[in-house]
Order: C-alpha cells, then sequence, then structure tokens
C-alpha cells in the first residue's frame, strides 16, 4: 500500500488557510500556491538519491553531495497543475516537465485525455505527478495510467487538498505511487468538489470565473 504524508509544518497549514477563503485574491492565491509547492517539494524530495562529486572548497577537496535534478521529471496535470510547477521548478530547476492534458465529464466526472507532452526516455526518472486537487482521483489515476507506460523509475504524486475518497481511489489503483498532500478534507461534494476546500483551483489561480 502507498504511503500518504501529510504536511503539517505550520507555515503551510497557515498559507492553506488563506489561499482557502473565499476573499483571498487571484494574485495572493497564486502567490501562495506558489510558496507552498516550494515547501512540498522539500518534503517530496526527501529520499531521492544523492550523488557524491570531486569539488574543492576554498580550504579542501572534498566528495560533495549533489542530487541529480535531470532525472526528476515534473509532470503538472494542466491546467492547475501549472500552479504548483513554478514553486517546485524554483527548487529542482533542472528537472524535466512533462504536461498533461485532462477534463472532466461534467455528467461522468471520467478523465478525458487532450494533450500530453513528456520528456523522452524516463526509464531512470523518478517522476512527481503535480496536481492542486486529489478529488475524485480520476484525472491523477488516468495520468499516472498514461505515465506508466513510459516505465520510468518511480512515481509520486503531489497535491495541496486530498479527499478521502480521492486517496482510497489512488491507493487501490496506483498502490506504488505515494502521496504527498498539504491537508486532507472531509468529503467530495455531489459535483465532485472538495469539502470544505477552497474551490475550484483553476479558476482561482487564473481568474477564470
Ligand atoms: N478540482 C478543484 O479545482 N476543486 C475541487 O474541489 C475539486 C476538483
Amino acid at each position: 500500500m502507498s504511503k500518504v504524508t501529510v504536511i503539517a509544518h505550520p507555515l503551510v497549514q497557515h498559507k492553506l488557510s488563506i489561499m482557502r477563503q473565499k476573499e483571498t485574491s487571484c494574485n495572493h492565491f497564486r502567490d501562495l500556491l506558489t510558496e507552498i509547492s516550494r515547501l512540498l517539494a522539500y518534503e517530496v524530495t526527501r529520499n531521492i538519491p544523492l550523488i557524491y562529486c570531486d569539488i574543492e572548497t576554498p580550504l579542501a577537496p572534498m566528495k560533495a553531495p549533489f542530487i541529480e535534478g535531470k532525472k526528476i521529471v515534473l509532470v503538472s496535470i494542466l491546467r492547475a497543475g501549472n500552479g504548483l510547477l513554478d514553486g517546485m521548478l524554483q527548487l529542482i530547476p533542472s528537472a524535466r516537465v512533462g504536461h498533461i492534458g485532462l477534463y472532466r465529464d461534467p455528467d461522468t466526472l471520467e478523465a478525458i485525455k487532450y494533450y500530453f507532452k513528456m520528456p523522452p526516455e524516463i526509464e531512470d526518472k523518478d517522476v512527481i505527478v503535480v496536481d492542486p486537487m486529489l478529488a475524485t482521483g480520476n484525472s491523477a489515476i488516468a495520468a499516472i495510467h498514461e505515465i506508466k507506460e513510459m516505465q520510468p523509475k518511480s512515481i509520486r504524486f503531489v497535491c495541496l487538498l486530498a479527499a478521502p475518497e480521492g486517496i482510497e481511489k489512488m491507493q487501490q489503483v496506483h498502490s506504488d505511487v505515494d502521496i504527498y498532500t498539504a491537508a486532507i478534507d472531509e468529503k467530495l461534494n455531489e459535483h465532485g468538489y472538495i469539502l470544505p476546500g477552497l474551490g475550484d483551483a483553476g479558476d482561482r489561480i487564473y481568474r477564470t470565473k
């Protein structure tokens, strides 16, 4: 069974509470999402391997630890995933980036793919899939199915908010994918939105409503 990590750090929780408030402006919402995504990146990369390279400090040579950023692929589930991408890229600037476009059929809530662009040859790479909201889980599950076709070394999933229903479904279908989230909310409403949640993440990032 995959692991679910809730990043309960007070800085993350404080920023998330501001994001939830309906009167928080688009600008502020976006900035906070970028700030939180840096903190999430910190946690999701905690166990990535280090390589040791010879360097020289002003005083002595040493073998210094480095991460192999090029071995990390960040995959954004469009469009709200892009809100998490920038902050994560600030922390892992040499990461490769993929994008997957999926939309939710409003009646069935099923995920339909309309865009797929990934770096080539990812067999030796660790993939981090980002989408702020793990609601029904359908988009994340479908995106991860597509990514698995490319046989990456590992896949992790990062979101801001998760619903228990989405976590359960993800764990049933992709039991090898660990989930990182800032909070697990109460439930989904009848339209597949997370309660209490923060509304539609895409609309709040891009002011489309
Ligand atoms: N997507 C969102 O943007 N918000 C939700 O609550 C659920 C899915």
